[in-house]
């Protein structure tokens, strides 16, 4: 079976950059990316490049290469199922947060209602393809409704879990390390599978395609997230012995990094780790795993997520605590936002639950980011639901420029590794700010020697 025809639900940080890179590496297949949410898919088809709705570097440039040639965005959600043969569903599959599972497992609703649709919709066999994270053994849920709902129509469920880290979206998608589809061992299943294959062969060699069951494939997934996660609570962990003992995490990282068993990525110690997947994802083993009776591998993760909370909870105490144990009505500026570089992505980023344990100390914060607005910093702190929204406004202000954010300011609190941090003029920012002036480096970027040199009083992470 030959692809022609590509449909994605769900335009978001996976659906979206992921079928812009497939739209342009094979111009012979039309791809259309469609969501409910009509602005979201206004944005993507914005005449103004600069607008689309995700900043990853380089994406812009692969949507206007494809966009009106082979690749669409629209709200047609069922004409694009009904004219396609592969079908992707990348939708959110949030924490739920109600009833059995809330707060653990992962919320199927909108997986559930995209089968449905596909269901009620296709008039000819489809292959549908899992591509946002999702439990073990959903594929199973989402066939049973196929099959149970469908117009006798067969359908093939692959599973073909996204890997792309944000912030490197594109680069991660045109060089991945692997390609994983897990399908049925039935002559169908195979089929499906090698029809998948094929267009990722249009520029990811053999060797880098790999295919196994569906179960191996979606706990592959959460496994890789998990592990990830872990090596980063454990940097972290030891980012706080570090602290007591006069170690530097960064010659520690540096140190076992060199042992080519334990290699050097993914030991930076930070204020925490967020992002939409690390959290959720491991929250959803855990919950995998208890329902499984399996209390020790579910206490085991769990851990990764308790040290994270930790870490967080931690750097907010600590600015505090050397800010003479208060900072009512202080003015702390905050640079970053985003859960990492590179992205305006903010979901459960650190800098989040920083600023809410500072806004119940009455703090004022001020905050910029080079890529996320004042209406997301206030979103965001308002879906906590910590206090009134009237009060997140007051204490909360975002700023366009990081000099202006600076001013007065008693302390700096660095939460996101944006490059440009590292080049602004400290001497400046220093002149402008309250003394003693202090910088809490929750990424170990800044040089700190050097803005001691400067007067500022300046703590990293795990030294
Ligand atoms: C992650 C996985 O990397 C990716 O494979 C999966 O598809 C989705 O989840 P993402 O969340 O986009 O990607 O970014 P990632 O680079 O993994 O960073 C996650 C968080 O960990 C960020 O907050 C980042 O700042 C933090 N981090 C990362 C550290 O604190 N230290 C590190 O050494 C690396
Ligand atoms: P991710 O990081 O997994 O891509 P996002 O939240 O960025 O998550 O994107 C998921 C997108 O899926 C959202 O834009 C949302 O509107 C869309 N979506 C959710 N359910 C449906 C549905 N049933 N039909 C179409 N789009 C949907």
């Amino acid at each position: 079976m030959k692809i022609t025809k590509i449909c994605c639900i769900g335009a978001g940080y996976v659906g979206g950059p992921t079928m812009a890179v497939i739209a342009q590496k094979c111009p012979e297949i039309q791809v259309t990316v469609v969501d409910l949410n009509e602005d979201r898919i206004a944005a993507w088809n914005d005449e103004n490049i600069d607008n689309i709705p995700i900043y990853e570097p380089g994406l812009d440039k692969v949507v206007a290469e494809a966009r009106g040639r082979n690749l669409f965005f629209s709200t047609d959600v069922e004409k694009a199922i009904d004219e396609a043969q592969v079908i992707f569903i990348s939708v959110n599959t949030p924490t739920k947060t109600y009833g059995k599972g809330k707060g653990m497992a992962a919320d199927l609703k909108y997986i559930e209602l995209c089968a449905r649709q596909i269901a009620r919709v296709a008039k000819d066999n489809k292959i549908v393809v899992e591509k946002s994270t999702l439990p073990v053994r959903t594929a199973e849920a989402i066939k049973s409704i196929l099959d149970n709902t469908g117009n006798g129509v067969q359908f093939q469920i692959l599973s073909n879990p996204e890997f792309l880290a944000e912030g490197t979206a594109v680069e991660d998608l045109l060089n991945p390390d692997r390609i994983l589809i897990g399908g049925d061992s039935t002559p169908e299943g195979q089929n499906a599978i090698q029809a998948l294959v094929a267009v990722y062969s249009n520029w990811v060699s053999a060797d880098r395609i790999l295919t196994t069951n569906v179960w191996s494939s979606e706990l592959s997934k959460l496994t890789a997230n998990a592990f990830l996660a872990q090596r980063i609570s454990s940097i972290n962990a030891m980012s706080e012995l570090c602290e007591k003992t006069g170690a530097d995490v960064n010659e520690v990282a540096k140190a076992i990094g060199m042992d080519s068993r334990i290699g050097s990525k993914f030991l930076k110690a930070s204020v925490g780790f967020g992002g939409s997947c690390f959290q959720k994802d491991i929250l959803n083993l855990v919950y995998i795993a208890k329902s499984y009776g399996l209390n020790e591998v579910a206490n085991y993760w769990e851990q990764v997520i308790i040290m994270n909370d930790h870490q967080k909870r931690r750097f907010s105490n600590n600015i505090v605590q050397t800010l003479y144990n208060t900072v009512a009505d202080k003015k702390i500026t905050f640079f970053g936002w985003a859960f990492k570089k590179d992205t305006n992505d903010t979901r459960e980023s650190a800098a989040i639950y920083v600023a809410d344990d500072l806004i119940n100390e009455n703090a004022k914060i001020a905050v910029y980011d080079p890529k996320v607005s004042k209406e997301k910093v206030l979103a965001d702190l308002d879906y906590l639901e910590t206090r009134a929204a009237s009060i997140n406004a007051t204490n909360v202000l975002s700023f366009d420029n990081p000099y202006d954010a600076c001013a007065n300011s008693h302390a700096i609190a660095l939460l996101t590794e944006w490059d440009e941090f590292v080049q602004y003029d400290w001497q400046k920012i220093y002149d402008s700010m309250q003394k003693p002036a202090f910088v809490f480096d929750g990424r170990n970027i800044l040089n700190g020697p050097a803005l001691e040199a400067i007067g500022f009083i300046y703590q990293g992470i795990g030294s």
